[in-house]
């Protein structure tokens, strides 16, 4: 077999087999195929699409390039929510606690990374004492005990994705549907789950910022997770504005302890709710969505979501004092309201910019070598929809600088008034099942 052929042979838009995808994958990660063959291949992939069967093929490859996760250990059907990000996305911090309140199994793997805020990992990590420095016994049997770990990213997971990512990176060729599908569905099966919610995001602050390519790629990562036995869903869900009110490490983690305790914002809470629902079906622990849902709103209201949060911190070295006192986390030396210049109704809060303007003030990472401010961040008083008086709070900067000017600038522009009654977006924009 030659690399030649194949890139030919994609080139001129015809299937590959399992075994030339299989042939790209182990030669490209072992060093053999070289950066250029790979480069025309993915450009390839990219004019040329992949049929489904190929896409289930590359996944494969990718998960078999490396070590996967051996979850068998765990009783009950384990499944793993992904979302594709966005900003203020809490939900991991509060579905995680709160499906494993109806016991359901989380064996979470979860990583930092770049972007607005830290990731999940990092958030956490506002709690003190809390850390992911398991080892894989410890991370079962926490699972088997409690319903619910995390656990730090492995070292060598899809190794396969990870070089080809950064290939894709420099060429051009990230926004590839088949490459993006195969790329985050590899690691999620690598992870070992044996069922996968995603929350596809659309919108200003998401990947996919229109919904009909959200739509395509949630249907290209369902058929994915399908074909190779895992079953998969996805929710299709708004990320025009910051999801919730808070943005930042230590921020979030207050909000996630709101909405455990049903008193979180409303568009952060149903989102929960629904991919809750979703993950506890597949889990078997409801029959149906509607069951599902009563029972985490119950789990909400009886304190037993709360308290499971409280024992996973513990379970992980933190202090879940923080639970009842959330201003024991990191706080920030000063806070700042955004007052409305005008009366209106705010018709836009611009996710990205807005998630960027927290990024400024320490909330997250632009390099790899970025520090984080657990502390620091941005809080919504206001969301699209909402009424306003002029000199009324839009939001509240907490910073470590007293130095702010830039990032009220910056918020400004990305938040519109208007004068006219506006409708708040659409939360769920669909459901993919098949
Ligand atoms: N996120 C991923 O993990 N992979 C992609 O290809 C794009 C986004
Ligand atoms: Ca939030």
């Amino acid at each position: 077999m030659r690399m030649y052929d194949i890139i030919a042979k994609k080139r001129d838009r015809q299937a590959l087999t399992k075994e030339e995808i299989d042939f790209f994958i182990n030669g490209y990660t072992n060093g053999e195929i070289p950066d250029y063959q790979a480069s025309a291949f993915c450009m390839a992939i990219f004019f040329q699409d992949m049929t489904e069967e190929e896409r289930a093929h590359l996944t494969m490859a990718m998960v078999n390039s490396g070590d996967t996760i051996d979850l068998s250990s765990i009783e009950g059907v384990k499944v793993d929510k992904h979302s594709t990000g966005g900003v203020g996305d809490t939900t991991t911090l509060i579905l995680a606690p709160l499906v494993a309140s109806l016991d359901v199994p989380v064996a979470k793997m979860s990583g930092r990374g770049l972007g607005h805020t830290g990731g999940t990992i990092d958030k956490l990590e506002a709690v003190e004492g809390f850390h992911v420095e398991l080892d894989k016994n410890q991370f079962i049997d926490l699972v088997n005990k409690n319903k619910i770990s995390v656990i730090g990213q492995s070292g060598n997971l899809t190794p396969a994705d990870k070089k080809l990512y950064s290939l894709r990176d420099v060429t051009a060729t990230v926004n590839s549907i088949p490459l993006i599908a195969s790329s985050i569905m590899s690691k999620k099966i690598a992870a070992g789950a044996d069922a996968i919610v995603l929350d596809v995001k659309t919108g200003a602050g998401a990947f996919m910022k229109e919904e009909e390519e959200a739509k395509e790629l949630a249907k290209a990562m369902v058929s994915i997770g399908n074909r190779v036995g895992r079953k998969t869903m996805a929710v299709i869900s708004d990320m025009s504005q910051p999801l919730g009110r808070a943005i930042g490490n230590a921020l979030e983690v207050e909000e996630a302890i709101e909405t455990l305790q049903g008193k979180g914002p409303e568009d952060l809470t149903e989102l929960c709710l629904i991919l809750g629902s979703q993950m506890v079906v597949l889990a078997k622990k409801a029959n149906t969505l509607e069951e599902a849902r009563e029972k985490l709103i119950e789990n909400m209201h009886n304190g037993k979501a709360l308290d499971k949060f409280r024992t996973f911190l513990k379970s992980q070295g933190g202090n879940e004092k923080v639970v009842d006192n959330p201003k024991l986390m990191p706080q920030a030396t000063y806070s700042f309201d955004l007052p409305a210049k005008t009366e209106g109704y705010v018709s836009e809060m611009v996710a990205d910019e807005i998630g960027h303007a927290a990024m400024m003030l320490g909330a997250g990472r632009a390099t790899k070598e970025s520090q984080i401010d657990l502390g620091v961040g941005i809080v919504l008083n206001k969301k699209v929809g909402d009424h306003v008086k002029q000199g009324e709070s839009l939001l509240t900067i907490h910073a470590n600088s007293s130095d702010v000017e830039e990032i009220k600038e910056k918020l400004y522009k990305n938040i519109t008034l208007v004068d006219n009654e506006v409708v708040a977006p659409t939360l769920i924009y669909g459901v993919v099942t098949q």
